[in-house]
């Protein structure tokens, strides 16, 4: 049988990137306070990583969507506000945090409506950039990793709200297998020498 998954990104390698990308924004922000805005569930994990990295009086805030329909292709990326941020952002240097862009349809869509607030300025940092799969343009200031077109889970990115807790990004050779058997993974997990199992 094919492996289940590989390591595309290690838990040093993932450290080391959010250090650097940490020490490029309190360098471009010196003087500023920014406003880290996640988009939960995914991008949390990163977002508490990242903003421990951060030399500045940061602050963070969270939002909720939902995708109408079959996702966001289907959709054209527009989104339900689930749950909105705590903070006005007029006037404010927003950073919208993601764990992963793919279309990038759900991205612009959220982008549109916190413009619409007035921000003093509004940047992206997403972890993983699948920019193969782009479909609307986006400008992205701050990126981890060019990710491969293919499923990838871990570090906050889930396969039904499973996984979320790695330290690690797998990429699923086989997401058949993995929808089929969510436990399909585990022994490769525990064959990893860090403390990745479920
Ligand atoms: P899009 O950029 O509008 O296509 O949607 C991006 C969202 O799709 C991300 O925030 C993730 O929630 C989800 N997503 C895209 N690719 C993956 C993946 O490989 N694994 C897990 N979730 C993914
Ligand atoms: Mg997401």
């Amino acid at each position: 049988m094919p492996q289940i998954a590989i390591v595309l990104f290690g838990a040093e390698d993932i450290r080391g990137r959010v250090e650097e990308l940490g020490r490029q924004i309190s360098s471009d922000y010196a003087g500023r306070a920014p406003v880290l805005v996640s988009v939960l569930k995914g991008g949390s994990v990163f977002l508490a990583d990242l903003f421990r990295q951060i030399d500045l009086p940061v602050r963070v805030d969270f939002m909720s969507i939902s995708a109408y329909g079959a996702g966001s292709e289907a959709s054209g990326g527009v989104v339900r506000i689930m749950k909105d941020l705590d903070q006005d952002i007029g006037g404010e240097h927003v950073i919208v945090v993601e764990d992963i862009i793919d279309t990038g349809l759900t991205l612009s869509y959220l982008l549109a409506t916190l413009q619409a607030r007035q921000p003093a300025s509004i940047e992206v940092c997403t972890l993983l950039d699948k920019s193969v799969r782009r479909i609307a343009p986006l400008e992205i200031r701050y990126r981890g990793f060019d990710c491969p077109d293919r499923y990838v889970v871990g570090y906050g990115l889930d396969h039904g709200e499973r996984f979320r807790n790695l330290p690690l990004i797998l990429a699923v050779e086989d997401p058949g297998r993995l929808a089929a058997d969510p436990d399909a993974l585990v022994p490769f997990l525990e064959a990893i020498p860090t403390p990745a199992a479920q």
